[in-house]
């Protein structure tokens, strides 16, 4: 049974898609870092795509759309005549198979293990913006019964989450077992962990709580920021707060396409890079019990 994980911060820029993609694909690759052969799926929640962009040369992913191989096939039935003013209430109430939507990104081991993207597509703003006469019921029936599927056939699901608190944030966060929330050291990211917190306790009524963890991103390679040190020593979020950070890394902005990630690099500047994002995934397998 797989563990659903979260990637989500109210704040757009602070590494949401980057920290899905990576740990995505290292956990995918575990494997070769010596640890259990680890079958992973990355679900793209986000109407820009980014992630999506990232992992799928643009040639597939526009054959996987023009097909409604994507994440918005899960939520309604019928893509053909979105009106974000008059949402199409889904009357059907089983989404389509895991198998039917999911694109193998790349193979693990002969044990086992890999990667899978649901893709993402900008009509998904349709829902978004039809959302306040929408019936949202079914919706999150069939969200629900993808999950479950999901579940089934993975060890690890990673959902890349769009900023603001939409019907995408709330289905996402009640199927959630751990929320990673990636956090810039700045002035302000305080306010947007405790929104955050806020937001995860409210959206798990009558069932347990996601766990949060706190992720550190973009962090200068040495030294430790007087606002990471203030997050840090805030009893609300101390316990939250994991050990290891994502470091600012050149290579992390690089893949594009299906290409240029650190795993995959012969770059000697990506190795840094590499070591630091195991040593990430290493602490949140943990934590999450993996
Ligand atoms: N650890 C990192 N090192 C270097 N650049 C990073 C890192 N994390 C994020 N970035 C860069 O910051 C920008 C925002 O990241 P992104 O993942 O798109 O954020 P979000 O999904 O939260 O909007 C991107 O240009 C990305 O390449
Ligand atoms: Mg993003």
């Amino acid at each position: 049974m797989a563990k659903v994980v979260t990637v989500m911060n109210m704040k757009g820029g602070v590494g949401k898609t980057t920290v899905t993609m990576h740990l995505a694909g290292v956990l995918g690759r575990w494997h070769a870092y010596g640890s259990k052969p680890t079958k992973v799926l990355a679900i793209d929640y986000d109407p820009q795509f980014n992630l999506s962009q990232a992992l799928l040369p643009a040639k597939d992913y526009f054959a996987l759309e023009k097909q409604n191989k994507t994440v918005l096939s899960v939520l309604v039935e019928d893509e053909s005549d979105l009106d974000p003013f008059k949402i199409q209430v889904p009357g059907n109430l089983k989404p389509p198979s895991v198998g039917s939507l999911s694109t193998p990104i790349f193979n693990g081991s002969k044990k086992g293990g890999g990667l899978d993207l649901i893709a993402s597509t900008l009509d998904l703003m349709y829902v978004a913006l039809g959302e306040a006469n929408l019936n949202v019921k079914p919706i999150e029936e069939r969200f629900t019964k993808f999950i479950e599927e999901a579940r089934s056939l993975y060890d690890i699901i990673l959902i890349d989450c769009h900023p603001a608190g939409s019907i995408f944030t709330q289905t996402s966060l009640r199927h959630s077992d751990h929320v990673v929330i990636p956090v810039v050291p700045q002035r302000y990211s305080v306010r947007g962990i405790g929104l955050m917190m806020e937001f995860i306790g409210a959206k798990s009524v009558g069932k347990q709580p996601a766990t949060p963890h706190i992720l550190f991103n973009n962090v200068p390679r040495i030294g430790v920021s007087s606002e990471e040190a203030t997050i840090r020593a805030d009893k609300k979020f101390a316990a939250h707060c994991m050990t290891n950070t994502l470091k600012k890394f050149k290579a992390f902005t690089e893949p594009e396409a299906g290409k240029n990630f650190v795993w995959s690099s012969g770059k000697a500047y990506s190795t840094e890079a590499l070591n630091n994002l195991v040593r990430v995934s290493r602490e949140l397998f943990t934590r999450i019990g993996g």
